[in-house]
């Protein structure tokens, strides 16, 4: 469990096994860097079955779950843990809408993907989820509190 840092929320964002294969780890982590919001874990990751299945639990019943946690594990994935105010919502802009031919030009599943179940991003759907999924997929000492010397306006 990772416990709650003052006041700043916390997101769990991962670029899925497609994302990794086609070259996309950097573009994506440029792009919440350059938003502003600050990194404070990041690694390249084989996930486990269990650790799939658990993290989509909620979907269980769900008709593509079985093919969903496939999807996860089939090849490395890279865990990205981000702080700042309202990363959770803004990361989800960011990420754009769960089918990638529904998402917005801009946002990154719109510029990236053209499928559902290869949908590049995941990002953490409120603040309770963020730290739940942080949980999961790091350890403790893997999240790394630094100070940030933003420029005043980004304060
Ligand atoms: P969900 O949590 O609803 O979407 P999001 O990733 O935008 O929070 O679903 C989790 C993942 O399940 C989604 O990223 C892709 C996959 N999925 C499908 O393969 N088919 C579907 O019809 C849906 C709704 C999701
Ligand atoms: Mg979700």
């Amino acid at each position: 469990r990772i416990k709650e840092s003052g006041s700043q929320e916390r997101s769990y964002v991962m670029v899925k096994p497609d994302g990794v294969q086609r070259g996309h780890v950097g573009e994506i982590i440029s792009r919440f860097e350059r938003k502003g919001f600050q990194l404070i874990g990041l690694k390249l990751f084989k996930t486990p079955k269990e650790l799939a299945e658990e993290h989509y639990g909620e979907l269980k019943e769900k008709p593509f779950y079985g093919k969903l946690v496939d999807y996860i594990i089939s090849g490395p994935v890279v865990c990205i843990a981000l702080e700042g105010p309202g990363v959770v919502a803004s990361a989800r802009k960011l990420i754009g809408a769960t089918n990638p031919l529904n998402a917005e030009p801009g946002t990154i599943r719109g510029d990236l993907g053209i499928e559902v179940g290869r949908n590049v991003v995941h990002g953490s759907d409120s603040p309770e989820n963020g730290l739940r999924e942080l949980g999961l997929w790091f350890d403790q000492d893997e999240l790394i509190e630094w100070e940030q010397h933003m420029t005043p306006w980004l304060k």
